[in-house]
């Protein structure tokens, strides 16, 4: 029987959820919207709010969960990559929270916890299989062997796929986070009214910065003849921007499974929220016979639901970690 405690803090989401012997019954998410107004997160703003939030998130998340904190087993907490600032807000609650009820401490990293979401609803992945990570952070291609067995082979030499997304969005001039507006607006665009080319990189790598800029000329030039281009075709360039960045994703994607000989497909991270990359997958699926496996919407985007099930799996392994543990804002994978 084991009752953890997660939270999660690494950038501007606080997150506090509760797994009950393997179940998540409690995920709380606390958005920042506070960043909207600067175009991206501003390091310093977001721990302060974490520092607001932290305490009363995790008061809501014992209420959902129906449970009080003597019911605590252990807590799990995202020790890294991420934000440093952010970090400490959570690793420095959750030391004193173990301290306090005298439980044990679970350290989870994030990228891990990304894909570990697969294994909190029905249903679940069978090892070995592929999991594409596409955050506003980074962008893995994953072989997964087990649950704390994973190899990256394949990642961004650049941006992220979501720095991507969010990028061309202010280029376009919507807010921050960009991505899920671009969603939105693709989905009553044309994906073929432009053509973006797809940069041709070695091996299972990807790179998104020269794609960036080659939006931000296609932009400029078409601005030139007709100042009001944007506000003119906002849907299609959102379609057509949204349609080429699935396409770069999907062709690694199948050469990867192309090369492993695995069929067993799953996509993780904020971007996996997106509705292209959603049914492209689902298309691809059906063209080359994969299983695949897409998380519900509130385990895509940063939440502690995923890092309570990745501390859910360190507990039956009793693999805890001490009070002189501190955050990591770069932490190997
Ligand atoms: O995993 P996540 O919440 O945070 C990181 O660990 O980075 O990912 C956030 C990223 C942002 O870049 C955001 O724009 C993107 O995920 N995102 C989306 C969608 N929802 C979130 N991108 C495209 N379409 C979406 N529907
Ligand atoms: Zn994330």
């Amino acid at each position: 029987m084991s009752v953890i405690l997660a939270i999660e803090s690494s950038c501007d989401d606080t997150s506090v959820a509760v797994c009950n012997n393997g179940k998540i019954t409690a995920n709380v998410i606390a958005n920042q919207t506070i960043h909207q107004n600067y175009g991206g997160v501003i390091p310093e703003l977001a721990s302060r709010v974490h520092q607001q939030n932290i305490v009363p998130a995790v008061q809501q998340a014992l209420i959902n969960a129906q449970v009080t904190k003597q019911d605590i087993n252990a807590v799990a907490f995202t020790r890294g990559p991420g934000l440093l600032g952010s970090l400490l807000v959570g690793v420095s609650f959750a030391k004193s929270f173990a301290l306090a009820l005298n439980i044990p401490l679970i350290s989870v990293n994030h990228m891990h916890a990304h894909i570990l979401a697969h294994f909190i609803d029905d249903p679940k992945p069978n090892f070995p299989f592929i999991c594409l990570t596409v955050s506003g952070g980074h962008t893995q291609i994953v072989l997964v062997k087990d649950y704390f067995d994973m190899e990256i082979i394949g990642e961004t030499l650049d941006d992220a796929a979501g720095e991507a997304f969010d990028k061309t969005a202010k280029l376009l001039a919507l807010p921050y986070p960009g991505g899920p507006l671009i969603d939105k607006h693709a989905q009553q665009g044309n994906p073929l009214a432009f053509k973006f080319a797809e940069p041709q990189i070695a091996d299972l790598n990807f790179s998104f910065s020269g794609f960036k800029t080659s939006i931000l000329y296609f932009i400029r030039k078409q601005e030139q003849e007709n100042p009001a281009f944007i506000a003119g075709n906002l849907d299609d360039i959102c379609a057509s921007v949204q349609h080429s960045i699935v396409q770069i994703l999907l062709n690694k994607l199948k050469k990867a499974a192309k090369q492993y000989g695995i069929n067993e497909i799953a996509i993780a991270g904020g971007v996996s929220a997106n509705s292209g990359l959603r049914n492209g997958l689902q298309q691809t699926a059906d063209e080359l016979g994969w299983k695949i496996y897409i998380p519900a919407f509130q385990y895509c985007t940063d939440n502690a639901g995923m890092i309570a099930i990745a501390g859910y799996h360190k507990y039956l392994k009793q693999d805890f970690v001490g009070q002189n543990v501190s955050p990591m804002a770069r932490m190997e994978f």
